[in-house]
């Protein structure tokens, strides 16, 4: 109770206080920071997907920034030989302002990510664009630039056409829960029904021999799919776990150390506001942490 209420007051929680107790979620404000914590995680032995923060952009030159951005980092992933792809959000390069921008900067991406031979994930965002995001996909595809793929989330209850579909262009996806409120007509809202949904699509996924990178940081899941991984004799070629950067790291470290392969999403940034706020609404223990902070004034 006490959690849910202090998740629900979060915007009116001091923006310092926020930012002390989401560090563990975001790698630092600079690529150097990115650079270092997806060293880190080399070393720990899982790779990583780097995320400049930001999202739902209004300005042209912001989304022209953020496109610089994702290029440097880029760049840096070359330089450093990073076990590292990028995940970008499309209303972060313009979706918002112009189709036709936003493509042609998300196209400058991934063509500079086929370059060095990396992987661009487009992030899904709420329900608005998900249309638009799996065309862009399908554009981007037919344009050669075949290291990119999209996110299916299993509260949508388009989610198992968009699979079908999907499957036909011999798609790779990421499946997620799915982490924006949208209204019950088009998706899943109670937990169980969520998890089910999860369930039916990573079967139909396996089923449809596409690669899987399963994000999730629920037991129910993550057994799940490791019941399924071995009843099927699945080598992991064929899938990968997906974690966040500061969440469930013995479970993380625990699936690396069972041969799994492990990818933690690693954003970094400025913006940082948004993205901190979502992660403190999921963790069971914000209250604690938010109680912390605000006696120890961050000490
Ligand atoms: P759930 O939220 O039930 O968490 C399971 C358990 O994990 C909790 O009980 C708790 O123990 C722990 N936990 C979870 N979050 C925590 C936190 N913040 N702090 C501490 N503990 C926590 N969504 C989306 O709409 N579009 C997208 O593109 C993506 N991309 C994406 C990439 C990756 C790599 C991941 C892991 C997730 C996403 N998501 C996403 C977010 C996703 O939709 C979902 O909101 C979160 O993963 C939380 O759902 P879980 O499946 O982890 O279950």
């Amino acid at each position: 109770m006490l959690n849910q209420l202090i998740a629900k007051s979060l915007p009116i929680v001091p923006k310092a206080i926020v930012r002390q107790v989401s560090n563990r979620y975001i790698a630092g404000e600079t690529i150097q920071e990115a650079v270092q914590t997806v060293q880190k995680l080399n070393k720990a032995g899982a790779v990583g997907t780097i995320d400049v923060l930001g999202e739902f952009v209004s300005s042209c030159t912001q989304a022209e920034q953020e496109t610089v951005m994702s290029s440097n980092v880029l760049e840096a992933i070359r330089q450093h030989d990073l076990k590292s792809g990028l995940s970008v959000k499309l209303t972060s390069l313009g979706l918002d302002i112009d189709d036709e921008f936003c493509y042609n900067n998300v196209r400058g991406i991934v063509a500079k990510a086929q370059e060095i031979k990396r992987f661009v994930r487009l992030d899904m965002e709420n329900s608005p664009y998900t249309t638009k995001t799996i065309d862009i996909y399908r554009r981007l595809r037919s344009e050669g630039l075949t290291n990119t793929d999209v996110v299916i989330q299993a509260y949508m209850r388009r989610s198992e056409d968009d699979i079908r579909s999907l499957a036909k262009d011999g798609a790779s996806v990421r499946l997620c829960k799915g982490i924006y409120i949208e209204p019950e007509d088009i998706a899943f809202r109670g937990r169980e029904e969520v998890q089910d949904n999860y369930k039916r699509l990573l079967r139909l996924l396996f089923d449809q021999n596409m690669y899987v990178g399963i994000a999730t940081h629920d037991d129910v899941l993550l057994d799940f799919a490791q019941e399924e991984i071995a009843k099927r004799g699945l080598s992991n070629d064929r899938y990968e776990f997906q974690m966040l950067l500061g969440v469930r790291e013995q479970k993380r470290d625990a699936l690396v150390k069972a041969g799994h392969k492990m990818r933690i999403y690693v954003p970094f940034g400025h913006d940082w506001y948004g993205y901190s706020v979502r992660r403190l609404k999921e963790n069971p223990e914000v209250a604690g942490h938010i109680f912390k902070a605000m006696f120890t004034g961050g000490r």
